[in-house]
């Protein structure tokens, strides 16, 4: 494998001294964006997890609850949803940027399984955990509307995870919203519950014929809350961009998958936040310029949840195979995941959109039974060879997949921890995805444990 191109642009010596007058020059920079290079479920939690021991901080910055991120501690399995992974690392502080949609009683209970867990975390006052005063706040009304509009007849059915994510962003486009700052306001959240309410109550019954929900009840239930989050929430713009100047080190976490992002992905099946690497930049408060590297999180295969095309998705034994290897059941739903061969096509396209240097491929041990593993690399449509993915949904229908068959190693890689004692057959896999992706491959992941990964040493060096 070639690890030697392309680092030159992440040592410190490359930024001019004056940009930040406190970093020492000699220090290394390293501010990631680590982000999910599919439809999401790509082991981003766990690789935030084994990363996070090389951060100070790391930062969410798009979804909500949508997201279900795994991380298995010495067989011990904890799911996070709005909290960074980072926070299972003593020291690592987590922060819960702008540009998520918050629901408070989702974190408060987030929070309880961390203290349950015995993870300082949970206290506001150990310092770890923030929440942006800007993020925007999951209401009622939002996943009922959701709820109706998924469900009712003659609608595009999206397969959302029925968390009020999309209303949610909706009302905040719509500069209609309510922010973690106005939450924390007695008299704000008691009009804005009573205006919104009024409104959403007559749009959704008139609509979907749905039963009104009483602005009193959820005023109460809404300021208990607030109570108990005010203790979390602060500038987080101000936290990162101070952390950054005094040489701390920034991971960004991203929810589900450049293919489900608002602009990027295959629209309208998406969710509806930047959930590329340019979210990191607006759902923080933190400049480009601040950002050092992108690494893309990819499945050995590839999964989706919910509706939307999916070119290269198997439907006989072998994607049963897949899913019963490698669990493959929403974190956050349970559904079951749809499962299909690498698409060389898409990743090429999200490593470009997100600017992605490095490349985790996980899950490789999912494939260990499987003899021949093809590899879609690119798209015959009206019978010419592409690989531009088509921006109208409908063109997808009529991609026909080319592929390139690779022999299966067909021997367990479960566990190892060094990339020498690869099968040599995986080693050709992952070339032939480096190779073909155009993004350095730094990470293998052969299992869910934190422990059972392979860091390549250009990319150990790095950080
Ligand atoms: P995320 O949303 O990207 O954080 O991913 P999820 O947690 O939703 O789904 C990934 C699933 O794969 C979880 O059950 C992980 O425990 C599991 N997982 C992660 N990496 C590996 C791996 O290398 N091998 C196997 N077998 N499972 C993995
Ligand atoms: P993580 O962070 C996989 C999918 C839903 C649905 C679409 C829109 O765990 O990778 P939404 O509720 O966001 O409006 O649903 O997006 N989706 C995910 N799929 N992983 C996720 O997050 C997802 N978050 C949303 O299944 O198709
Ligand atoms: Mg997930």
């Amino acid at each position: 494998m070639n690890h030697g191109r392309g680092l030159s642009c992440l040592t410190a010596h490359s930024h001019p001294k004056s940009f930040r007058s406190t970093l020492l020059s000699t220090q290394k920079r390293k501010s990631a964006v680590i982000l999910g290079a599919q439809w999401g479920d790509e082991g981003k939690g766990k690789i935030v997890d084994v990363l996070s021991e090389k951060f100070d901080i790391v930062a969410r910055y798009a979804g909500g609850h949508n997201a279900g991120h795994t991380v298995i501690i010495h067989g011990k399995k904890i799911v996070l949803q709005l909290i960074p992974c980072g926070v299972l690392r003593p020291g690592c502080k987590g922060v819960i940027g702008n540009g998520v949609v918050l629901d408070p009683a989702a974190f408060l209970n987030e929070v309880k399984k961390l203290q349950d867990a015995g993870l300082p975390a949970h206290d506001p006052k150990a310092g770890q955990l923030f929440v942006s005063n800007r993020a925007q706040v999951i209401l009622p009304y939002h996943r009922m509307i959701e709820l109706a509009a998924e469900t009712a007849p003659g609608r595009q059915t999206i397969g959302t995870t029925r968390r009020g994510i999309g209303p949610a962003y909706e009302d905040k486009v719509h500069r209609n919203g309510l922010r973690v700052v106005d939450l924390l306001n007695s008299s704000l959240l008691r009009t804005h519950i009573n205006n919104a309410c009024h409104e959403k109550n007559t749009i959704a019954h008139a609509l979907f014929g749905t039963e009104p929900l009483d602005p009193k009840q959820m005023y109460e239930d809404y300021s208990r809350l607030a109570e108990q989050i005010a203790p979390f929430v602060t500038d987080t713009e101000y936290l990162l961009n101070k952390a950054l100047d005094a040489g701390q080190n920034i991971m960004f976490e991203g929810a589900q998958g450049a293919l489900l992002d608002i602009d990027h992905g295959t629209y309208p099946f998406v969710t509806s936040s930047s959930s590329t690497a340019g979210g990191a930049v607006t759902g923080t408060g933190v400049g480009p310029t601040r950002i050092d590297t992108v690494i893309g999180v990819t499945k050995a295969y590839v999964t989706r949840v919910g509706e939307g095309p999916f070119p290269t998705e198997i439907s006989d034994a072998t994607g049963e195979l897949l899913r019963a290897r490698g669990q493959e059941y929403g974190a956050v739903t349970g559904r079951p995941r749809r499962c299909g061969w690498l698409d060389i096509p898409l990743l090429r396209y999200s490593n470009a959109i997100n600017g992605t240097e490095w490349l985790v491929v996980t899950k490789m041990d999912v494939m260990d039974e499987c003899a021949e593993i093809p590899v879609c690399t690119g798209y015959k449509i009206d019978g010419k060879v592409t690989d531009i993915i088509p921006a109208d949904i409908r063109g997808f229908e009529s991609i026909v997949p080319v592929y390139t068959t690779l022999k299966g190693w067909m021997t367990s890689t479960e566990g190892i921890t060094e990339y020498d004692k690869l099968p040599q057959l995986a080693k050709d896999y992952m070339d032939f995805v480096q190779d073909q992706s155009g993004a350095k491959i730094g990470v293998i992941s052969t299992g869910p444990d934190r422990v059972q990964t392979i860091n390549l040493p250009e990319f150990e060096a790095l950080l």
